[in-house]
């Protein structure tokens, strides 16, 4: 069975298929927004470090004085930069990124990574960033609560969240994030983390589904796999005549899980929302299944630093 959408407590519903934004640069992302929902998305995800959450906020203002959609009927969701988690920082953060997207809430406030920075601290060296001891994210996670009551987010949740630091957080605030959002394909399926997620009533979507090929050469290892390019998914895509992105996107969402592939070409970004329309078989599932390599695209390198507070092991512990 496909899955349209995720389910709330409160029964709100989240899209399973929503357009991510990063990586979209200004003057790309105006038009990749009004496309993407006058063809039928409803759920976008924004981040305030992105940078470009103004120009999405122009485009949503478009849309609603178009009466393409009602504020209503979309699901927006953006996320707390970690140079914001002292408690005090967090509303006018995200009263910042609400002013930016013209939005008088959002429908899912995420905790971006579980690492504090600095106020106004980019992330070059150790410097930087904050002593995760002074200012633990189950901190921030518990002083974020108040935005709910606030009315300024429905829903709150996290990013980059091991299963590790998912217990830490629940037995330590006794608050359950709603969502986790990861990097979750073929080639690093994270079964345990899906599982965890799923067992404990946490809904995940999944970052980066395609492979982030755009990603800035920085964040490029020379010697990664090219995810669209792979043979099982290729033959897969043959067979029911769909393509390679459709797979992977279908699988993800047979799985229950969310997803948010970017793209700024209205072709590309019908053929991803109609993925959720395809359904892999069980021989199909399993070959997917098999895929896994246990292979980040986003390895978090950027978070280590000489002297730093964090290896890849505690980041992705
Ligand atoms: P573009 O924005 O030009 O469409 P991810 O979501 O994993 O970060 O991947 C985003 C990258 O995948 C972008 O380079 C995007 O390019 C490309 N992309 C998005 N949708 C598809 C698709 N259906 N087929 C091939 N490439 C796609």
């Amino acid at each position: 069975m496909t899955n349209q959408y995720l389910t709330f407590s409160d029964n709100d519903k989240m899209p399973t298929l929503g357009l991510g934004t990063w990586k979209s640069k200004p003057g790309d992302v105006f038009g990749s927004v009004i496309s993407a929902v006058k063809s039928g998305y409803r759920h976008i995800d924004c981040a305030s470090i992105y940078g470009n959450e103004k120009e999405i906020g122009k485009a949503l203002q478009q849309l609603f004085a178009d009466s393409v959609v009602d504020r209503d009927e979309l699901w927006i969701t953006s996320k707390l930069w970690c140079d914001s988690f002292a408690p005090e920082d967090i509303e006018p953060a995200i009263q910042q990124t609400l002013a930016d997207l013209q939005l008088e809430y959002l429908d899912l406030y995420l905790m971006h990574w579980p690492i504090p920075l600095k106020k106004g601290h980019g992330m070059r060296s150790a410097d930087d960033f904050m002593d995760p001891v002074a200012q633990p994210f189950t901190l921030t996670w518990q002083a974020m609560s108040f935005l709910k009551e606030k009315g300024l987010a429905k829903h709150l949740g996290v990013s980059n969240f091991t299963e590790k630091k998912l217990k830490r957080l629940i037995e330590e605030t006794n608050l359950k994030p709603e969502v986790n959002q990861v990097e979750i394909h073929p080639y690093l399926q994270q079964t345990s983390l899906v599982s965890f997620c799923h067992d404990n009533g946490i809904h995940l979507t999944a970052y980066s589904p395609l492979g982030s090929g755009d990603r800035p050469d920085p964040l490029k290892q020379s010697d990664e796999p090219i995810l669209l390019e792979n043979k099982v998914i290729i033959e897969i895509a043959e067979s029911l005549s769909v393509t390679p992105a459709q797979v992977i996107l279908a699988w993800i969402n047979q799985l229950g899980i969310s997803a948010i592939p970017k793209s700024i070409n209205n072709e590309r970004q019908v053929e991803n929302l109609n993925a959720t329309r395809v359904l892999l078989s069980r021989s199909q599932l399993q070959a997917m299944s098999e895929l896994d390599l246990g292979r980040r695209y986003i390895t978090g390198e950027f978070w280590v630093k000489d002297q730093g507070y964090y290896t890849l092991g505690d980041i992705w512990d």
